[in-house]
This record gives structure tokens, C-alpha cells and sequence, in this order.
């Protein structure tokens, strides 16, 4: 028999048992950095350098963390399940937990690619090159003679994954959302292409901006909530 279709929709939330900050708690990300100023073009045309010394500050982290429980589980779930993981974050521990289809909607930060270039006009364009953990700084340029750029979606910039990811999200036979807020769009509002009748489970230890009552609300950290999470998903099968 065909396995059930599980889609997990994570956020910074999976990350934070791995060491990260997420962006909305205390004395996340927004509290110490302007997102205008490391994650937006005016904040890249102001200070490039400023933007690049952010993003290398994470990937040297990255270099250090290991994914969680709440990314093994996952990762483990795909033995029993056909699991698409579609991740606001742009660190690589779902892949490193051994997930094996992660959907990057807001980039990598493993990542790079020329400020200007073909990219912008065509996104199937592939002049993204991985740069693991190394830095990239002002002066470091692309093939092309351009400055070579984080490969992140800033805000007020195009998600070139969400088609795809809304068509992942009509297939689920349950859908799991993991340590997201729901405050930035338009991953926010993918939830609203769950088939009628398909059981949504957030894991959050806090209330998230999801009023919709087939909503299952497991009020835990990440690697808790995931054993919690697949103890139903036994109970159910
Ligand atoms: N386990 C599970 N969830 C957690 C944990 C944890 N250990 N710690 C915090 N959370 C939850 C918080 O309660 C919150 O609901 O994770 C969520 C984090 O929300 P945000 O900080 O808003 O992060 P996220 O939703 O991923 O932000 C979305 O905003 O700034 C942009 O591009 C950035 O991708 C990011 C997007």
C-alpha cells in the first residue's frame, strides 16, 4: 500500500534546540539585527559588507551545530511515511538529520550566487554555487564580475519555491507545522491548501497565528513535541 503523504512546514522554532535564535522570541534575531539591515536589497545596497558578516556568523555556527531530536524524528519519519519537508530556514540540518526532500522557501545559507545576474530574470537560471561554512566578503565576486550575495530571500523579494511548494501541501494526507510563527507570507499561508478532511498538528510551545479548527495543537518544544506527534500518528494508523 501506498505510504500517506506527511508535509512538515518548519521554522526557526525546529533550529532552536540546535543552538540557533529564532527571529520573534526574546532576544531573537529582530532584537538584535534590524531585519531591514541584513535582510532586505536596501539593506544590502547601504552595507554590503554589514549583510555578508551576518550571514557568515551564521554559516560559522551552522559549521558547529548539530540537527536536533525534532530534526531526526523527522527525518526518521520517512521510513513509515513519503515525508516532504518544506523549511523557512536556510540552515541545512534537515538534510544533515537525513531528510531527503527539503524545500527551501527563504534560501541557503550554504549558498551564494552574483548580485547581478541571470537569476533575477529566470530563477531556473542555476548560478547558485555552495560555499559550505566559508565566509564570503566584500570584493569576492561571481563569475560574472558581480559581488557574490548570500542566497537568501529578503523581504520584498520573490519566493521562487512557493508554486511548488502549494502544490506539495494539496497533496498531504496530514500536515505538521514545526516551530513557525506564521508572521511572514507567503508561507504563512500555505496551510489554507491542506485538502478538506486532512488533519493539521501544530508543535509550538507557544499560540501561533492559526485560527482554523482542524488544528491539533501540541504545546511543546520541537524534539518533545515530535515524540508526542508520531505516539498519535501510531495511535491513528
Ligand atoms: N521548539 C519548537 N518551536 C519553538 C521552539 C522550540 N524549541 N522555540 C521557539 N519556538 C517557536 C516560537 O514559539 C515561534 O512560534 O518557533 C516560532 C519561531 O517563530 P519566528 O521567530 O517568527 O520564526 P519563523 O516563523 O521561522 O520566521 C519566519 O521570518 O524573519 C523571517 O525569513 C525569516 O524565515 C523567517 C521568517
Amino acid at each position: 500500500m501506498a505510504k500517506k503523504r506527511l508535509v512538515v512546514l518548519t521554522g526557526a522554532g525546529i533550529s532552536a534546540e540546535s543552538g540557533f535564535s529564532t527571529f520573534r522570541d526574546n532576544n531573537g534575531y529582530w532584537d538584535k539585527y534590524d531585519p531591514e539591515d541584513v535582510a532586505s536589497i536596501r539593506g544590502w545596497e547601504r552595507d554590503r559588507q554589514y549583510v555578508l558578516d551576518f550571514y557568515n556568523g551564521v554559516r560559522e555556527q551552522l559549521r558547529d551545530a548539530s540537527p536536533n531530536r525534532g530534526h531526526m524524528l523527522i527525518a526518521s519519519l520517512e521510513k513509515d511515511y513519503d515525508v516532504d519537508v518544506i523549511t523557512q530556514n536556510v540552515d541545512n540540518l534537515h538534510e544533515r538529520a537525513g531528510s531527503t526532500r527539503v524545500l527551501h522557501l527563504h534560501g541557503e545559507v550554504t549558498k551564494v550566487r552574483p548580485e547581478k545576474g541571470a537569476y533575477d530574470r529566470d530563477f531556473s537560471v542555476s548560478e547558485v554555487f555552495d560555499i559550505g561554512y566559508e565566509r564570503v566578503d566584500v570584493g569576492d565576486l561571481a563569475p560574472n564580475g558581480t559581488q557574490l550575495r548570500p542566497h537568501i530571500v529578503w523581504f520584498g523579494e520573490a519566493v521562487p519555491n512557493i508554486e511548488k511548494a502549494m502544490d506539495i501541501v494539496m497533496k498531504a494526507d496530514i500536515f505538521l507545522i514545526v516551530g513557525t510563527s506564521l508572521s511572514v507570507y507567503p508561507a504563512a499561508g500555505l496551510y489554507r491548501y491542506v485538502r478538506d478532511g486532512v488533519p493539521i498538528y501544530v508543535i509550538d510551545p507557544k499560540d501561533v497565528n492559526l485560527r482554523d479548527k482542524r488544528v491539533v495543537h501540541i504545546r511543546e518544544k520541537a524534539g518533545v513535541g515530535m515524540e508526542k506527534f508520531i505516539k498519535i500518528l501510531e495511535n491513528s494508523r
